[in-house]
């Protein structure tokens, strides 16, 4: 048994390896089944009892330094591999999947640009409120019924002597007599606020969250006219050109007069029919975007404006409804669903 010699000669077979391949050959031969090591073990047996014990320690000590070796040499090349695969910085990337943004946020900023152009500014009130400004204020006092329809979430321990209780707001027309006090009861105002609303509803029209747009527009002399105009102005860059607009008799609280608006609808273009047969959008050729109105006196009066000076009007739609319109989606839990199919359409 010459183990210096099987030493020497394995450290200078392993000195010129390069590859993993030659690598693995000299595995083989020194640790492999019938490898030297394995045959300096077979011919312990022949030795005397004295020299076995002497023998078998030695064999270990070459087998561990054969085998710590041979991983030190394998991670060398492995790392010298890796260094010289060539980096081109100039090739384009492989195609990954893009990401895009939210349709809401898409069509948030598209609202906020067309009434940015008619000198609207936005703002962003609280979406948890006081029942103060969300109900109070707009002439829903306590005992109103129409407080019902909202069907609103109440924050629990916060109670105000004035500002009544905490509530997730089921409407952004929380905004208007903050934007009066905001500009301490002085108008020009012209507002659009844009935000976060809650409703314990879930179905195909319905999310317990969702967002609004509400507009509001107060000066001297502000009539219907300003507001059919201006209703026309975003109805025409929303949905485009050939959109027409009308104003149905409605009521709501805040307003008087209310209504209730109308566009014509985008699939049927108003005729109410499709390949000759009834529109199942809308069935009637028009669509409902959402509430309107003038400005109740007594909301003016809530936030510091003379109603015999002033005079304004104002709107409030759904973010989702207006774009389910536009895109001709019929279940807005779509926007929540996380879909990339669904997402992908925008
Ligand atoms: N706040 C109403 C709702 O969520 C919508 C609305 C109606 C807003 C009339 C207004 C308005 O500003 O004038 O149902």
């Amino acid at each position: 048994m010459d183990i210096d010699n099987i030493r020497n000669n394995f450290i200078k077979k392993i000195e010129v390896i390069t590859s993993l391949e030659e690598l693995e050959k000299l595995d083989v031969i020194y640790l492999g089944r019938s490898g030297k090591i394995n045959e300096l073990l077979k011919g312990i047996k022949e030795l005397s009892p004295d020299k076995k014990k002497s023998a078998g320690s030695s064999i270990n000590q070459i087998k561990q330094f054969i085998t710590i070796e041979l991983d030190k040499k394998r991670t060398l090349i492995l790392n010298e591999s890796e260094k010289s695969i060539a980096v081109d910085v100039t090739l384009p990337p492989s195609s990954t999947q893009k990401g895009s943004l939210h349709p809401i946020t898409i069509a948030v900023s598209e609202i906020t640009e067309i009434f940015n152009k008619i000198g609207f500014i936005r703002m962003s009130y609280p979406e948890v409120d006081w029942e103060h400004y969300a109900f109070e204020v707009l002439n829903m006092p306590v005992t109103h019924a129409a407080r019902d329809d909202f069907e609103t979430t109440f924050l629990s321990g916060s109670s105000d002597k004035k500002m009544g209780k905490m509530v997730l707001t089921p409407h952004t027309s929380n905004g208007q007599v903050r934007e009066m006090e905001r500009l301490q009861g002085r108008p020009p105002i012209r507002m659009i606020n844009i935000g976060k609303c809650y409703r314990p509803n879930w179905d195909a029209t319905h999310t317990p969250m969702f967002h609004q747009f509400e507009g509001l527009c107060v000066d001297k002399d502000i009539t219907i006219a300003h507001l059919k105009g201006t209703l026309n102005f975003f109805v025409k860059s929303y949905f485009g050109d050939k959109t027409e607009v009308r104003l149905r008799p409605h009521h709501f609280q805040f307003t008087e007069p209310s209504f209730e608006v109308d566009i014509t609808c985008t699939m049927c273009k108003g005729t109410a029919l499709v390949d000759n047969k009834k529109c199942n959008i809308c069935k009637s050729g028009w669509l409902e975007l959402g509430g309107t109105g003038m400005v109740h006196p007594n909301v003016l009066t809530a936030g510091g404006i003379d109603p015999t000076m002033y005079s304004g009007w104002a709107f409030g739609f759904g973010i989702e409804r207006v774009n389910m319109m536009k895109y001709a989606i019929d279940d807005i839990r779509s926007y929540y669903s996380g879909d990339i199919r669904f997402l992908s359409i925008f």
